[in-house]
Parts: C-alpha cells; structure tokens; sequence
C-alpha cells in the first residue's frame, strides 16, 4: 500500500518539471553524552542521480548512502533516480555514527512523495539500517530522548532495541520500529506506543558478590569500608590469592544505591558507549569495571575523534579496579592523575570540548614485590631489593598522594579458607556506609562536595573538627612519620570518615590512630 503511495507520487515530481521537492525530518547527534538537534533536508530534484550529503558529515554518515539505497529498495519503496542532495544542519556541528541512516531515508522517501507528510518536525528519528531495511539499536539513544524532552519534541521514533532505554526519559510519545517499513507506517500514521521502563534491576550484590563470602581479612574490609563511607582510593597489597580481587568486586555493592539522578547518568554513559546490557532501561547497579594492565590511554580515560568513554567514566559512581597496578604503563597512570583530581575527564577537539562524568572509588592492587611471595609465612622470595624498590616506584609519588588509604592483605591459612565462619553480609556494611555518608552530606551541604575524599585542603581544616587528643596524636605523628602537607591532609581526611562511620562531630585520637594504620 505504501508502494502504491510512492509509485503515485513519483509522476507528480515528474510532472512539476520544477525544482523538485524538499523534505525535511529532525534527528540528533550525541557529543559526549549530551545531544543536540540537527535538522535532516533533503532535496529531491532533477539532474544527474546522484546522493551528496552535506553539512560536516563524518566518513561514517557519508558511508550510510549505500545502506539507505538498498534499505529503501529492500523495503519496496523506489528509490528516486534523481538528484539528492542531503543537507545536516546546522553544519558546524560535526555528525558522526550510523544512527542517521533512518532520518535520512525517511527524508528521501518524504521528498519523494512516499511519506505524507513532507515536514515532520514535532518527532526525533534516529536509527541504523541494515540493507534488507531492518532498523539496529544505536548508541546514546537515552541522551537524545532527554534532548527529545527538554526541547519540546513530542515524539521519538527509535529502534525498538533501545525502547527500555528511552522509557526512562517520561513525557515523550515513543515509536518504536523494527523496520523502515514500520518507520514509514509511524509518520504516515502516528500510533504511539506507551513504554514503560524496568525500575527494578539487579542488585549491585546479586551482580558482583557478597561480602559474606569473604572469610578473615577483618582489616582489608575495614579499608574497604572506610574507602566506600568517604569514597577514598584504597591501594591493597598483598600476595596472589589473598582475596584482593574479590574484595574489591565486592565493593561496589556496599556503596548505597544510585539515586535516579546518579542512575540516569551513569545510564548515559553506558548507553553512548553501547554498552547497555541488551534491552535494559536503567541502570541501577553501581558499576564495577576492572580494565587489564595493557589498557590503552584512550580504552582508560576516553577518547576517540568522536569522543567516547573509557574505562574510568564506565566506572562512573561505582568502582574502577587496577589490578596489578606497577604493570600498567608510567603513561596510562600519568593520564589518571587529573581525573583522579577533578572527578571527571575533559577530551578537547577541534571543534569543541566534551567533558564525561568520572568519580569512582580507585582500588589499585599490588604484589608486595614482583615474585609476590615478599612477607609470606608460608613461603620464600627472592626478589632483590632493588627489584622491589624498582617494582614499587613505578606507582609514583602524585599517584600515591591521591590514595588514601593503604593496606596490607596476607593470604589467609588453608584452615580459615575452609572453615564455615561466614563474614558479615554486603547489606549490613552498606547500611553504615549509607549512614557515614548521609552524615558527610549534611555537614557539607554548602561547600559543592558529598564525601570527604573530595574535600579541598582549605575546607579540610574547618570541617576536622579534632578533639585535644586527636590534635596531640596528630602533632606527633606527623612529626615523627615526617609527613608532607598532603600526607598530613590524607590522614585528616580518613580520620574524618572513621568518625563518620562511628556516628561522632568530633575526631578522636582513637580515629587518628586507626588512619595512621593505613598509610
Ligand atoms: N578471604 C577469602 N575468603 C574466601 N575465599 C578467598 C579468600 N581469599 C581468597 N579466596 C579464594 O581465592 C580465590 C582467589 O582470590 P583473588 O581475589 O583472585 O586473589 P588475588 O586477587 O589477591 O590474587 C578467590 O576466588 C576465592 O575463591
Ligand atoms: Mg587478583
């Protein structure tokens, strides 16, 4: 029946002899994980045949011609044999991926009279086609229906792969197609489809372990406690099979849970990276992300001439796991620094400057020395000093000075491994963790932090409110450990979150004591 529009509209453009038609169908690009509108004109005119596309096109848009034209012949409809002239506007914003194969093949078939309606500009179109014109799930598609909202669209027809992701943007009519023939059916005759999003997703627990699984290591845990109430960068050091990675997984479930805010924007990020687990709305899951030690610069922090997220961003709000710390390159480390600093990384491009969100708690891990025997009682090393001075400095002093806390983890004896004293369970920390934080955020509600790891030097002082004990220690400490400005501020910071996890205002010397534990 469509056919029938198209093959009865065709003789129509002939039969103006004129300039031809125009069309004209809103869609949008992702930068970052922001997106902004551009408006898909096409002009169909007489001339030579021929398909040019227009207004800062990347290699991948220009790419899309091929698919569209078999798309549009695969689907039934003719594609026209006359002069098209695609123009993406406005046309300072570069335009990169596959998801304006859709918009700009519903253009052409508006401008060739097979779409009624030749303006189609309250909806948002965005979609990949596959030749035999099936529609494939894009990236980023959650940023474009919140960009959908927030300009007054009314409508966003999108691959109906991505529907759950949309769900979670409300106020929008959804048209979800599976094919360009249904995309054609959704504009000629809107039928829009209510999607609701799943609130309920896997628990962080359920999704990377308990912490009751964990036997012993009673002062790793309580590291990892701390390093979750104050979102502090925890380094954990200890012989092979000890647990560290298990723990760490385990971390990012005794963070609380995301608010919807904190949900929807670590969503973004993994929907622009196309990493949405398939078919998933939200994500509620706090992420763990644990790259391997050859990760490039770029996989780590981002990157890319269309910016996407790396690792860091992808572990936005939950936890980012180095294992085997030393083993990553001087290089990717340097480029951790000034994310580390600023929670967030800021990629700069000709054109502009794409700013992704990234605050996680660091768990770096370690061998003691390259064998990873050194202070084993079991077992003997034979690493030199100078091969454990070597393998230690390669984590460098401005990387240390951003970890808070550090702890040794010995493997545990095969008796505890195997007995049944269960440790105590992920939920029961999560709860002193969510109180510790609640507090924080209380008394920093005017300085623009939430957790003390944040905390400005300047704002430190004035917030550590210490006890005369607490002061002594402190005095004497960092006297007699010679500790620098940063290490003095480190421990002030950790103490504070002891108290915090103890429930006091003031810092005691029994909390100072415990930090100094963990340098
Ligand atoms: N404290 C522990 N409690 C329970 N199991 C443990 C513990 N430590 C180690 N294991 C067991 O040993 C395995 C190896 O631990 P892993 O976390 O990979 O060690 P590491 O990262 O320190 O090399 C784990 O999968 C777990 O089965
Ligand atoms: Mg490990």
């Amino acid at each position: 029946m469509i056919c029938k529009q198209n093959r009865t509209a065709l003789p129509a453009l002939r039969s103006c002899n004129t300039a031809g038609m125009l069309a004209c169908i809103r869609s949008a690009a992702v930068y970052g994980i922001e997106a902004s509108t551009v408006a898909i004109e096409v002009d169909v005119s007489f001339g030579l045949p021929g398909f040019t596309v227009v207004g800062l096109p990347d290699a991948s848009v220009r790419e899309s011609r091929d698919r569209i034209k078999s798309a549009i012949r695969n689907s039934g409809f003719t594609f026209p044999r006359h002069r098209i002239i695609v123009n993406l506007a406005p046309a300072d914003v570069r335009k990169a991926g596959s998801s304006f194969d859709l918009p700009i093949a519903l253009g052409v078939l508006a401008a060739s009279g097979a779409i009624t309606r030749r303006d189609v500009d309250d909806v948002l179109v965005l979609g990949e086609l596959s030749l035999d014109g099936a529609i494939q799930p894009a990236r980023g598609v959650l940023p474009v229906a919140a960009a959908a909202r927030s300009r007054k669209f009314k409508g966003l027809l999108l691959p109906e792969g991505n529907s759950r992701e949309a769900a979670v943007v409300e106020g929008l009519d959804f048209y979800p197609v599976r094919s360009l023939t249904e995309a054609v059916d959704a504009i000629n005759r809107p039928n829009p489809v209510v999607l609701t999003s799943e609130q309920q997703g896997e628990s962080t627990e359920a999704l990377h372990g308990d912490f009751a699984d964990v036997r012993g290591q009673l002062l790793a845990r309580r590291a990892l406690e701390i390093a979750a109430a104050g979102a502090h960068n925890v380094l954990l050091s200890g012989a092979p099979g000890s647990g560290k990675t298990m723990m760490a997984r385990r971390t990012a479930g005794i963070l609380p849970p995301l608010t919807f805010d904190e949900a929807l924007e670590v969503t973004a990020i993994h929907s622009v990276a196309g990493l949405l687990p398939d078919g998933r709305g939200l994500v509620r899951a706090r992420p763990f992300r644990a790259p391997h030690h050859t990760v490039s610069d770029i996989a780590l922090v981002g990157g890319g001439s269309n910016p996407r997220p790396g690792e860091i961003s992808l572990a936005h709000q939950g936890v980012l796991f180095l294992d085997e710390m030393p083993e990553f390159s001087r290089h990717v480390l340097e480029v951790l620094r000034q994310p580390l600093e600023d929670g967030m990384v800021r990629i700069a491009r000709a054109q502009r400057t794409c700013e992704f969100p990234a605050r996680f708690v660091l768990i770096g891990a370690m061998n003691p020395c390259p064998c990873g025997y050194r202070g084993h009682e079991r077992r003997v090393c034979r690493c030199t000093p100078h091969q454990i001075a070597g393998y230690e400095s390669r984590l460098s002093g401005p990387l240390r000075d951003r970890i808070d806390l550090t702890v040794g983890v010995s493997a545990l004896p095969p008796a505890e491994l195997t007995g049944d004293a269960a440790g105590e369970s992920t939920a029961a920390i999560r709860v002193r963790v969510q109180e510790a934080r609640a507090r924080q955020q209380a008394r920093l509600s005017a300085t623009g932090v939430s957790v003390n790891a944040r905390l400005a030097p300047r704002i430190l002082r004035t917030v550590c409110a210490l006890d005369a004990g607490a002061s002594r220690l402190l005095a004497t400490a960092a006297e007699r450990l010679d500790l620098s400005a940063r290490g003095y501020d480190r421990i002030l910071r950790v103490s504070r979150t002891i108290a915090d996890l103890a429930g006091q205002e003031r810092v005691s010397a029994d909390h100072v004591a415990e930090a100094l534990q963990f340098r």
